[in-house]
């Protein structure tokens, strides 16, 4: 599968953990990774979780991907290693330019499920990524509405069976 040139992996470095301030969710995460740093726990420039796109030398756009192991698998047959994708988000003045697009196409190429648990409003847009509502199961689910894609070949596990 074709993936973009554009998307890079995040490092963890005070650059990155300044850029994400810009981003509406930012939180925990953050907090923890600049702790991590601060502490020497993680060292300057060591992988982070996160995607991001720069625009010049801003960075305008990212995402959070953990892969969760096949173990703990509750959505997909047989169970597998899926991708659980959160914190995607453009900065205002550069959405509609295909950003989103290019972190999701990106997440996909890895050719493993993908879980997201999507903010109110973007419905339309994961539909256009090829993303579905996963089958509602309370007690997996409760609080989340899950949307899930799948690569050839996986099938969404029936929660209710
Ligand atoms: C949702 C979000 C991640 C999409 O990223 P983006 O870079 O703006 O989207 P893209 O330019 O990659 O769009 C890809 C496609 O999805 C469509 N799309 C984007 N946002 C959409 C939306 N909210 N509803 C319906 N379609 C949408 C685009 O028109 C485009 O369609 P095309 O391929 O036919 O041209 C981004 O807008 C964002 O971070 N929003 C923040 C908060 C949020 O969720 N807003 C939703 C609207 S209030």
């Amino acid at each position: 599968m074709m993936t973009s040139t554009k998307v890079k992996p995040l490092l963890v470095n005070y650059k990155t953990l300044e850029e994400f301030k810009r981003f509406k969710e930012y939180g925990n995460q953050e907090l923890a990774m600049l702790e991590d740093l601060e502490s020497n726990i993680v060292e300057n420039d060591s992988e982070s979780p996160f995607f991001g796109v720069y625009y010049g030398s801003a960075l305008v756009a990212r995402m959070s991907l953990y892969r969760v192991r096949a173990k703990y698998d509750k959505y997909f047959v047989p169970p597998q290693d899926y991708l659980e994708l959160w914190k995607l988000e453009v900065l205002p003045d550069y959405r509609d330019m295909g950003f989103g697009k290019d972190l999701v196409e990106f997440a996909k190429s890895f050719e493993l499920p993908i879980k997201t648990n999507p903010r109110i409003n973007s419905h339309g847009f994961w539909e256009k990524m090829g993303f579905q509502k996963a089958n509602y199961d309370v007690e997996r689910d409760l609080g989340e509405n899950p949307l899930i894609w799948m690569p050839t070949g996986v099938e969404e596990r029936n929660a209710n069976a």
